[in-house]
């Protein structure tokens, strides 16, 4: 009967649309795919899934959304009001009738059985609809396990004057959530609209608290203390939680590979295969960061002075405003980098990182990019600029020691001395050796019979259980 079971259930994911949300939540499906699952992906128009790069195994669904009009409406904006627009448009009542349409439509075909919806952490009102049809969600959070419970700490954090945060209190140790310091708390209280992230936070931990199960894209050789703080809190709630990471490696590559939203630049991987081992620093500030041009220009002047070979992800819509930010290198650049230099629009990454010429990660500390570099025992140059990624920075800086956390502002003399601490520096040895150490763990998580490899197992199990 078990057996019988096993072959004849499907999942559903809605994954949040963009970049850093869609890839974990497409490998995901990829590993439940590969152990026998049927999936279906529901998708927005907006940033929907190229039909060139689909997963062919996979279903699609489109489901109506209004996203485009509100990222519209936060033209000028910068990348963080793109990305709360999102979470707040997905919210929308239509949205989750659209939802409800397509689930309640999947539930009466009937086979191979809809077992239970897979959502990203803020999407409260699919949830809603899911769970107004008997059908059970589990919640992928695409951050770490440490902003997962960062994230849970808000009122915490304001109750013991954390938050809002001083000039004075900055260097604090948060020591209920360490290593964090005051300095790398997101702090609602800077945003104009402070409301709006805060019931972000407050939906992520209710869909989390209404959820059949709590799926999180790390390993346990990286977070265990966070990890198990997590288990004994979610525990008493009987909520399972699934440390499956890293996702990219866990799913097949054809589903790593269809994650990508933009076309990504093969050229640079012939120009890696003429530099030598590990002499390359790779750029790139993920899917939603944006830089100023001055930012920009100390940038490119850091990376001139290092005199290092690199390859630079400069993205179309990195300096917002400008319809071609690679024109706005600044005069003289190419000339001093002479030849020893690689601007793209967008990267192969993964490969990129397994690449033996790259030596060093120049990263805004995305969770995503970090967990790849991870994987790839990549040292890192991480420069954080909001949200998850402050607390990751200083994780890779302080608890992990596999990078050189670059705070403040961005100038080139501060960049060309961290660079030269990351790639040859013998200050820099230790963090380059932690590196490849923590690969090794990586590795040794994903082996069959591993933690990660086992909790796929158990995941798969969980969602044979899940009956309506
Ligand atoms: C966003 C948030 O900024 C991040 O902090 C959060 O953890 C996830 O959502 P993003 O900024 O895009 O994501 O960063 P990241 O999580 O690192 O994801 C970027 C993805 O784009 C990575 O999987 C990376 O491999 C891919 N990428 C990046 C490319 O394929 N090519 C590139 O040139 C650059």
């Amino acid at each position: 009967m078990a057996g019988e079971d096993r072959r004849a259930a499907r999942v559903a994911l809605f994954p949040l649309p963009f970049q850093g949300h869609m890839s974990p939540m497409l490998q995901l499906a990829g590993a439940l795919h590969a152990r026998g699952l049927a999936v279906t992906v529901l998708h927005t128009a907006f940033n929907a899934p190229d039909p060139a790069r689909r997963h062919p195994g996979f279903s699609f669904v489109a489901v109506p959304d209004a996203i485009s009009d509100a990222v519209a409406a936060t033209e000028g904006g910068g990348g963080l009001d793109r990305v709360l627009a999102m979470n707040a448009a997905v919210e929308a009542p239509a949205l989750a009738e659209g939802v409800r349409a397509v689930l309640a439509s999947m539930l009466r075909s009937g086979e191979p059985r809809l077992a239970c919806l897979v959502i990203d952490a803020t999407l409260t009102a699919v949830q809603k609809a899911a769970a107004g049809l008997g059908l059970p969600t589990l919640v992928l959070h695409t951050g770490s396990a440490a902003c997962f419970r960062l994230f849970r700490s808000y009122d915490m954090l304001y109750d013991k004057g954390y938050l809002p945060a001083q000039e004075s209190n900055l260097l604090l140790p948060v020591k209920e959530l360490p290593p964090l310091q005051v300095r790398d708390l997101f702090d609602p209280s800077k945003l104009p609209n402070k409301e709006i992230l805060m019931k972000i936070l407050n939906l992520a931990n209710e869909t989390t608290a209404s959820s059949s199960g709590a799926i999180i894209n790390t390993f346990e050789a990286l977070e265990p203390h966070e990890l198990k703080m997590i288990r004994d809190e979610l525990a008493d709630k009987g909520i399972p939680v699934f440390a499956i990471g890293p996702l990219h490696k866990l799913s097949p590559a054809d589903s790593a590979a269809a994650a990508s939203i933009l076309n990504q630049d093969r050229s640079c991987i012939e120009w890696l295969d003429t530099q030598a081992p590990r002499s390359v620093l790779y750029v790139s500030f993920g899917s939603v960061v944006h830089v100023t041009r001055h930012e920009l220009a100390e940038v490119a002047w850091g990376l001139a002075s290092s005199g290092k070979p690199f390859l630079w992800v400069v993205r179309g819509d990195l300096v917002l405003g400008v319809e071609k930010p690679s024109e706005l290198l600044p005069e003289g650049f190419e000339n001093a980098v002479k030849g020893r230099g690689k601007v793209v629009e967008w990267a192969p990454q993964q490969e990129v990182l397994a690449h033996p010429a790259v030596g060093g990660f120049w990263t805004h500390s995305g969770w995503n990019s970090t967990l790849e570099s991870v994987y790839e025992g990549v040292p890192v140059l991480s420069t954080p600029r909001f949200g998850d990624q402050l607390a990751t920075g200083r994780y890779v800086g302080d608890a992990w020691e596999i990078g050189v956390l670059l705070e403040g502002a961005l100038e080139r003399e501060k960049i060309q001395r961290a660079i030269a601490t990351l790639m040859e520096e013998k200050e820099g040895m230790g963090i380059r050796e932690r590196a490849r150490s923590l690969k090794e763990k990586a590795r040794m998580c994903l082996e069959s019979g591993g933690p990660s490899h086992q909790a796929v197992d158990m995941l798969v199990n969980h969602i044979y259980s899940l009956s309506l």
